[in-house]
């Protein structure tokens, strides 16, 4: 299968556009050596023609501008994309819904039930998209049970339920229910190799710790180096674990139990623009790579 990365930035993107923290400003003014990253979004593909998109971010149209696979070639109207999956409903994975308004047909999305219902409700996308060609919705089960889209012959996915959080207009914010959340693990029957991806990770649960060491690439939540980071500018007093996501540097967290994992190729994604290791000479940076953790980029292609 066919991985790329569209974006690899968090909420915000990399650098913010009101944001000055060190690592913003610093990218702005090239005086960091750091590349600039657009917000959370992958592509998959089975045969490297039809996609399916994970995520749908803000800055969607920079990233198909950036990616001429998904770029119209058959006929006057048209897309790579096949079909849509999302595994949250936060702003960063779905905003991207609202560009693809112009589709000539109904996209087929996929989502769990607490995904759908928010976005039908608290963050209508859906319903605003019904006024254009609509959607097709296809219900994401989270008892891990796996499904095939149509557009991806030879791949299985399995939706695993994360704890993690639920967006601030969500009924189930600090109360999360299962689907709020999923990662997924995409298996390509062909080769016999899967891709598990997680994006916003809050706590590594004995299932999903199984689901890591057992893939061959991990692609997941690198939002931040360290939970009470975003206080250290006065940037917010938010702390990750608070926005559902699980820190690398502490005891127990990503950077610890990836470094004891030997089968995957590990990778992190969704990094957040006040994480150190965006700074690619910073120790943080050093440490990760010392322990054969990489950072996932924009554009980044990879063969599994
Ligand atoms: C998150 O994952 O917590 C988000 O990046 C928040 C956002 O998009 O505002
Ligand atoms: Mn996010
Ligand atoms: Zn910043």
């Amino acid at each position: 299968m066919f991985v790329h990365v569209l974006g690899s930035g968090a909420g915000g993107g990399f650098p913010q556009w009101n944001c000055n923290c060190t690592n913003c400003k610093g990218v702005r003014e090239g005086t960091i050596k750091a590349n600039p990253r657009t917000q959370s979004s992958i592509a998959i593909s089975a045969n490297g023609t039809d996609w399916i998109l994970f995520n749908a971010s803000p800055d969607i149209k920079k990233q198909l501008d950036d990616f001429p696979a998904l770029q119209p070639a058959r006929q006057v109207r048209d897309t790579a994309i096949s079909a849509i999956v999302i595994t949250d409903a936060q702003i960063d994975h779905v905003t991207g819904m609202l560009t693809l308004r112009e589709h000539n047909k109904p996209w087929d999305v996929y989502t769990t039930k607490a995904v759908y219902e928010d976005l039908t409700t608290g963050f209508p996308v859906f319903n605003i998209l019904g006024h254009f060609r609509g959607i097709n919705h296809h219900e994401i089960a989270t008892d891990e049970s796996s499904f095939t889209i149509p557009t991806a012959e030879g791949l299985v996915f399995t939706a695993v339920p994360l704890k993690s959080e639920a967006p601030p207009y969500s009924p189930h914010r600090h109360n999360t229910v299962p689907g709020d959340n999923i990662g997924m693990r995409i298996e390509d029957t062909r080769t016999g190799k899967n891709l598990f991806y997680a994006p916003g990770l809050g706590v590594a649960e004995p299932h999903v710790m199984e689901y890591m060491a057992n893939a061959d690439m991990v692609l997941v939540d690198g939002t931040v180096w360290t939970d009470d980071e975003m206080s250290h500018e006065g940037i917010s007093n938010k702390r990750a674990q608070e926005m559902g996501h699980l820190d690398q540097s502490s005891k127990g967290g990503i950077m610890e139990i990836l470094s004891g994992m030997d089968k995957p190729r590990k990778f992190l994604i969704h990094i957040n623009n006040t994480n150190p290791i965006l700074n690619e000479e910073s120790p943080q940076r050093k440490t990760l790579e010392a322990a054969g953790i990489e950072v996932s980029y924009d554009g980044m292609d990879i063969e599994l």
